[in-house]
């Protein structure tokens, strides 16, 4: 984040030549038979040190490193000053300088300790004493619909950040949520999402709430629309709209243009990336579904992440373990994504949300100081949970051509213990299976013994499994919402290692504008083939092809 390309540091160039030298005898196989000690000295518990207790095991012994190659990855972090960065975010210094602005989710869920001097941050209590307050009534079924019914259905209307926190959250902690009130999430431009969804809701207790930082991205704003002309269809009145909807934004002039008044708008500030917004008035439709309380625990458990990294010397900082063996893979074993596998179906939005929370992030190949990188920065995050990946796309993990860090996440105990946890037990079986499976393989003389001799050669080959495949293993006792809310601060502060030792903004995201742009320009040119001007053969094509057959 200095600005400073990574190949420029001594320790990356060290990291060159430590893997190739040693990459092809760094085997899993051996680093454990060599020591017995591996597990001990390359795992960590982390226990919070404030707020709600939180405790988590993170194995990181089955990564391709010895201990010498993690010094070099620290030192690396250490050059490329990845404490520094840390303290300026957390003071509030503006580092997002493409758009000259603070990074300040830690403020949002900072209770007490941390001293920030930025504009609006001395805010953030009045916001969650509103949020408070608002989920209460609405929870209660002291807020009332304009025929005086409570509410029962919420529908958060929002896009990016202003959907996939709250979406994965309220997945996540469903075990925790008022099961009388169903909360839906619309995203998508595509009118079949607000229409199905809204087939399922009725204007008398229905609260919509529109999630956007800007309230101008055109995917929410349209659907807003919509939702206000399927309200106003059956409640007719305009002044019903109070009663009804709710905006999330830093943006009060087209709040209120947009009809909603000043009391139901729930504030933010520019400091809050959107991908970081979850922990922010955003997080509404999360206090509406599990209560206050519950949102307050979540904050307290990313709060508590917050004080190990900034206070946890590097070489015992769970995100920056993370962040360096990442580096590891992504810059140097030439590994292109990195798959998460929560074996935990409530977070089975998890790799959906750090699809942003990452490639939004680290998605960039400009340093701070505008040189083109000569490396690769942000890995393609994917991911699905558990058991149900390793009927799709384990295959090509355990045999591919590719090396695919993969990060396994499992609760000890089930919240839907049935069946005497039987359950449980068979899927916490595969969480510990896979790992092993990946890092020790299948020899092709284990092969051999197992099939007995007059096989084809082809079928002995086939079954070998090469192994060396590296992982992560994390687990806690239970998924609570402090448990989750360590998880998901362990991860943002993990991106936000490797965008420091990448010289990268991981705070903007100026990737996504020139689609918008062209979108824009597009739609003015569907009416007729005629208008359809300055674009490539391509684009024409499509265009005069969806003219010709469009029917409505
Ligand atoms: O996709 C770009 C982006 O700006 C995201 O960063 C953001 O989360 C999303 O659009 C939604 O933005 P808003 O909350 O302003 O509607």
């Amino acid at each position: 984040m200095s600005g400073i390309p990574a190949t420029d540091y001594a320790a990356w160039k060290k990291l060159q030549q430590i893997y190739d030298a040693e990459h092809s005898r760094l085997v899993l196989r051996d680093l454990f038979a060599q020591d017995p000690d591996r597990f001990a000295k390359f795992s960590k518990e982390y226990t919070s040190s404030s707020g709600p207790d939180v405790t988590f095991l993170l194995d990181y012994s089955k990564n391709l490193i010895t201990q010498s190659i993690l010094d070099t990855l620290l030192s690396l972090a250490r050059e490329a000053q990845v404490e520094s960065f840390r303290d300026k975010m957390f003071a509030g210094e503006h580092i997002n300088t493409s758009e000259d602005r603070a990074v300040l989710h830690v403020a949002l869920r900072n209770f007490g300790d941390f001293s920030i001097s930025e504009a609006g941050t001395d805010e953030v209590a009045g916001v969650l004493q509103h949020i408070k307050e608002f989920s209460n009534a609405v929870r209660s079924g002291e807020w009332k619909g304009y025929t005086g019914k409570a509410i029962d259905t919420i529908v958060n209307i929002g896009i990016g950040g202003s959907d996939l926190g709250p979406v994965m959250v309220t997945e996540a902690l469903k075990a925790y949520s008022k099961r009388d009130l169903t909360a839906h999430f619309v995203s998508n431009i595509d009118g079949t999402h607000i229409s199905e969804t809204l087939r399922l809701c009725n204007p008398e207790t229905t609260l919509v709430i529109i999630a956007s930082k800007t309230f101008t991205t055109q995917e929410t704003i349209t659907n807003a629309e919509s939702a206000r002309d399927w309200f106003l269809a059956t409640a007719k009145d305009k002044a019903h709209v109070a009663k009804h909807f709710v905006a999330l934004s830093t943006n009060t002039p087209a709040v209120t243009a947009f009809g909603i008044a000043p009391e139901n708008m729930f504030q933010f500030w520019d400091w809050v990336g959107g991908r970081y917004s979850l922990w922010s008035a955003i997080g509404l439709s999360i206090a509406l579904v599990i209560g206050y309380d519950n949102f307050e625990q979540l904050l307290k458990g990313a709060h508590a992440m917050d004080q190990h990294f900034l206070t946890t010397p590097l070489e015992n900082n769970l995100p920056v373990l993370l962040g360096v063996i990442g580096i590891w893979y992504n810059d140097f074993y030439g590994a292109q994504t990195h798959v998460l596998l929560p074996y935990d179906q409530y977070l089975h939005k998890f790799a959906d949300y750090f699809q942003q929370g990452d490639m939004e992030s680290n998605g960039k190949s400009v340093t701070k100081g505008g040189q083109r990188v000569t490396y690769q920065t942000g890995p393609i995050i994917w991911g699905a949970a558990g058991t149900n990946g390793q009927h799709s796309f384990y295959q090509l993990i355990h045999q591919g051509t590719k090396v695919i860090p993969a990060d396994f996440l499992a609760p000890a105990t089930t919240l839907n213990p049935i069946a005497e946890s039987k359950h449980h037990r068979i899927l916490l079986s595969n969480f510990f299976a896979q790992p092993e499976a990946l890092a020790f393989g299948k020899t092709e003389e284990e092969v051999r013994a197992e099939l007995g001799p007059g096989q084809s050669e082809a079928l002995y080959k086939s079954k070998v499994f090469e192994g060396n495949k590296p992982s992560n293993s994390i687990m806690f006792p239970k998924l609570t919402p402090a448990t989750l809310g360590a998880l998901i601060a362990l991860y943002e502060h993990k991106i936000f290692v490797q965008g420091v030792v990448w010289g990268i903004n991981s705070f903007d995201q100026m990737g996504v504008e020139l689609g918008k742009v062209l979108a824009k320009k597009i739609l003015a040119q569907l009416g007729s083939p005629t208008d359809v001007k300055g674009h490539d053969s391509s684009t024409t094509g499509l265009i005069h092809y969806y003219q010709k057959h469009r029917q409505d």
